[in-house]
């Protein structure tokens, strides 16, 4: 059975980190999150996948072709050259399927879920097509889906306003089609699959659910995107393999009196100097540096970024080659952009977003 994974989203929650990298290759413990996907369909027992392109695709397919041993996992790819949508994109795909039941997975969903049961249950029914659902907090980000006691699929709204909600449950981004259901979506334009492939499915009454309660999250935002990478720094979720909770490479270089507060990661050629703290849950990038005195906690430094003496960083992203200045505070999900430098004495709070390249001035911003 071959899967479709759908990666051909612009990423612009995630901005400004999606703008240099697509969200599918955003790191999680120092790993491409497309690693911890192809783990997940391949766990599955799948034969291999489509990966539905739009946005980036380059680095995409770069990362698979670098990976020489997927086991006799098959990976494709279909590019859109304008955004197709969900459907949209699966359609796109598929020229690369093989005609048979198949698997869609939304490319930006972490999870642990029983892929194989799904298709257990999807294959034992009458369904044309089969959604996993999850329940979470607030559904109006997401696609809200009733369900009998028999799992028949009563209604599907997507990104229901706050007095549309009538259940926690809403789709997981996972999905088990019959062809038929191809068939359904028209060509060469944008379609959506959970605004008009799913309520048209529900009104023949071939649409069915199948609820997950295993770890499920949605890494698209920047909060989503720390609380993921500080699951899976914690082992709740991903490789149980050789985990180590002190994933430091051997090439680290670091000075005196270093606090390492494990869970960490702290990849290839980085550079901590002394009486620097990397508090619980970070990840440190390729050659990132952090300075004297400096302080990361609960934190993302993609490759290259730097944090200079005395500064701290905590429950932040901080983008490829940024700098973040002496003495500054970066803090409270602030996200900055590729190589943009934070001079001195600046404090960086409340989500802000800096761009990719943009320098702010030292003692400039203060919250
Ligand atoms: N090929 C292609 N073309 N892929 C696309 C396109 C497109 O035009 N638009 C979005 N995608 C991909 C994204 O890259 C992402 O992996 C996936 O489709 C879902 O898009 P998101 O933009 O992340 O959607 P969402 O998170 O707001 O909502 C979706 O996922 C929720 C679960 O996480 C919906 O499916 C919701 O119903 C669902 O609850
Ligand atoms: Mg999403």
């Amino acid at each position: 059975m071959q899967a479709v994974v759908l990666v051909g989203g612009q990423g612009t929650r995630l901005r400004p980190v999606t703008y240099d990298i697509p969200k599918s290759l955003v790191p999680l413990r120092n790993r491409p999150f497309m690693g911890y996907m192809l783990d997940f369909l391949r766990s599955a027992g799948l034969d291999g996948a489509v990966l539905s392109l739009g946005y980036l695709p380059d680095p995409i397919q770069a990362y698979l072709c670098d990976k020489q041993d997927l086991g006799g996992f098959s990976v494709d790819y279909a590019v859109e050259n304008q955004a197709l949508g969900t459907a949209g994109g699966i359609k796109n795909a598929e020229k690369y399927l093989d005609g048979d039941t198949l698997v869609v997975v939304n490319g930006d969903v972490l999870t642990g879920m029983d892929l194989a049961r799904t298709i257990e249950v999807h294959r034992a029914s009458d369904a044309l097509a089969t959604i996993v659902l999850t329940s979470v907090e607030d559904p109006t980000a997401y696609g809200l889906v009733e369900v009998d006691h028999e799992m028949l699929v009563h209604r599907f709204i997507e990104k229901p306003a706050a007095d549309e909600v009538t259940t926690n449950l809403v789709n997981a981004g996972v999905y088990v089609l019959e062809p038929e259901v191809l068939s359904m979506i028209p060509p060469d334009r944008e379609v959506s699959i959970e605004r008009e492939v799913f309520p048209e499915l529900q009104e023949s009454g071939r649409l069915r659910a199948h609820i997950t309660s295993s770890y499920w999250r949605d890494i698209g935002t920047p909060r989503s995107y720390l609380a993921a990478s500080h699951d899976v720094l914690s082992g709740a979720v991903g490789a149980r393999e050789g985990f180590e909770y002190l994933d430091v490479d051997p090439s680290v270089e670091l000075g005196k009196n270093v606090r390492l507060l494990p869970p960490v990661s702290i990849a290839e050629g980085c550079t901590i100097s002394a009486l620097a703290t990397i508090g619980g849950r970070s990840s440190l990038g390729k050659g990132s540096v952090v300075g004297e005195g400096a302080v990361v906690e609960g934190s993302i430094l993609l490759d290259g970024a730097e944090v200079e003496a005395g500064a701290i960083v905590r429950g932040s992203v901080i983008g490829p080659r940024a700098r973040v200045g002496n003495n500054s505070i970066v803090r409270g999900l602030s996200v900055l952009g590729a190589g943009c430098v934070i001079g001195e004495g600046n404090v960086l709070d409340q989500g802000i977003r800096v761009n990719p390249g943009v320098v702010v001035s030292p003692r400039s911003l203060r919250f």
